[in-house]
């Protein structure tokens, strides 16, 4: 066998963070409060800012953040919310964890998000809601999915999890008043991180005491003022509520990769459209669209499905094929339906598929694998890419 091309391991995502985050960290450790305070207030507004939303509340994770969006909204048992599976879990669990029920809708497969054609037939005198995911980075269809939640009183949270500096019709993602609320992730695979964090973004006044006090405790006040010279030591709890604050010593490092985000997103977009054009003519691969004027991606995610009848392997094959070749890739996602819990639920849930199926989902899923991407990869490092990817095929073809 020959030796691979490259001599160190290419990982398929690396978080960028710089002198400027680890000096605001120390800082945070050295200021003897490195929990929820001042820098995590300082980020919400800042991430209100950015986005172009009225209110950004910061947490523990994305996942959380949605099951606290779901009681905030009074989900119940047995309600049902339209989803895609072509999701990370964590989009429906936090439904089931709330007693609903989510119910799937298939993919449009040139976008890989759901396909708003496909809601309208899901929809039961059950459902409450809407949930798609702007998956890739790529917005989903938002103004058919708005009509159909208007003309049948449903309410739409966006999954915004991967979709930090995209935009719908020119306004970032979440700032459109017509989703009731969207969730933002800063896990390190995103595009903008503070280790792990999530937040979600709303305009509604009415939602936000609510929130606050579903993240910590259920308790009535944030617990920093507590301790402050304004602060009062007494605490009301109002209801069993999680621990799910956000820590300033996230905070340090999500006030400067905000700032960092759009030339984050500015340097994927150049690779993305570099892979595009180097891979344009390599046969048995689907590449990903890259959004237009309506659809402004941010590129978290270059997605490329391979065609085994053409490559001569399939995705899992050529996943290891390019291991060996020392690159690293990711699977976005395996779908959430046909994991072990989903295969039971859904047999136990049958009116939750559709009746045909999710055959796109199924086919895009067996096929697709996310190519190394981040801001600090070099053209040298996509070059041995392209080229691994090209000599794979022809040896397999
Ligand atoms: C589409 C989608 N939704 C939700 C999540 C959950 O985000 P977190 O890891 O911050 O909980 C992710 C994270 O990978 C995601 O990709």
């Amino acid at each position: 066998m020959s030796s691979p091309r490259r001599e160190t391991f290419l990982p398929f995502t690396r978080p960028c963070i710089g002198p400027e985050e680890i000096e605001e960290f120390i800082d945070s450790v050295n200021s003897g409060w490195i929990t929820t305070g001042p820098k995590s207030a300082r980020f919400e507004e800042e991430l209100a800012r950015y986005n172009g939303v009225k209110h950004c509340l910061a947490m523990n994770s994305a996942t959380t953040a949605q099951e606290i969006m779901l009681q905030a909204l009074e989900l119940q048992p047995g309600d049902e919310v339209i989803t895609t599976s072509m999701t990370w879990v964590s989009t429906l669990s936090t439904i089931v964890l709330r007693g609903g029920i989510p119910v799937l809708a298939d993919i449009d497969p040139k976008t890989l998000n759901i396909d708003p054609a496909r809601i309208e037939a899901r929809i039961t005198p059950r459902t409450k809601g809407i949930i798609p995911v702007h998956l890739t980075g790529l917005p989903a269809p938002m103004e058919e999915i708005w009509r159909i939640a208007e003309a049948h009183g449903l309410w739409v949270i966006e999954d915004a999890a991967q979709a930090m500096g995209a935009h719908y019709r020119g306004r970032k993602i979440g700032s459109d008043p017509r989703s009731v609320m969207s969730v933002y992730s800063f896990h390190p695979n995103k595009n903008m991180t503070t280790g792990e964090g999530g937040a979600i973004a709303l305009h509604d006044d009415r939602h936000v005491d609510r929130i606050k006090r579903l993240r910590f405790h259920g308790i009535e006040k944030d617990a920093w003022k507590r301790f402050s010279k304004e602060g009062s030591p007494h605490t009301e709890v109002m209801e069993p509520g999680r621990k799910a604050n956000f820590m300033d010593i996230q905070a340090a490092l999500g006030l400067h990769q905000i700032k960092k985000l759009d030339g984050f997103n500015a340097r994927r977009g150049v690779l993305f459209h570099r892979y595009l054009e180097q891979l344009k003519d390599v046969p048995g691969l689907v590449l990903p669209w890259p959004g237009d004027e309506v659809h402004g991606h941010c590129y978290h995610l270059f997605v490329l499905r391979i065609q085994p009848e053409i490559v001569g392997m399939d995705r899992d094959a050529f996943v290891q094929a390019l291991k060996d070749e020392n690159i690293g890739t990711g699977i976005h996602y395996r779908p959430a339906h046909i994991h072990a819990y989903y295969r039971d639920y859904y047999a136990q849930h049958p009116d939750a598929l559709p009746p045909e199926g999710l055959p796109h989902t199924e086919w895009s899923g067996d096929r697709l694998m996310s190519l190394p991407l981040w801001p600090g990869l070099t053209e040298a490092d996509q070059d041995d890419v392209v080229a691994a990817i090209r000599q794979i095929v022809a040896r397999a073809s």
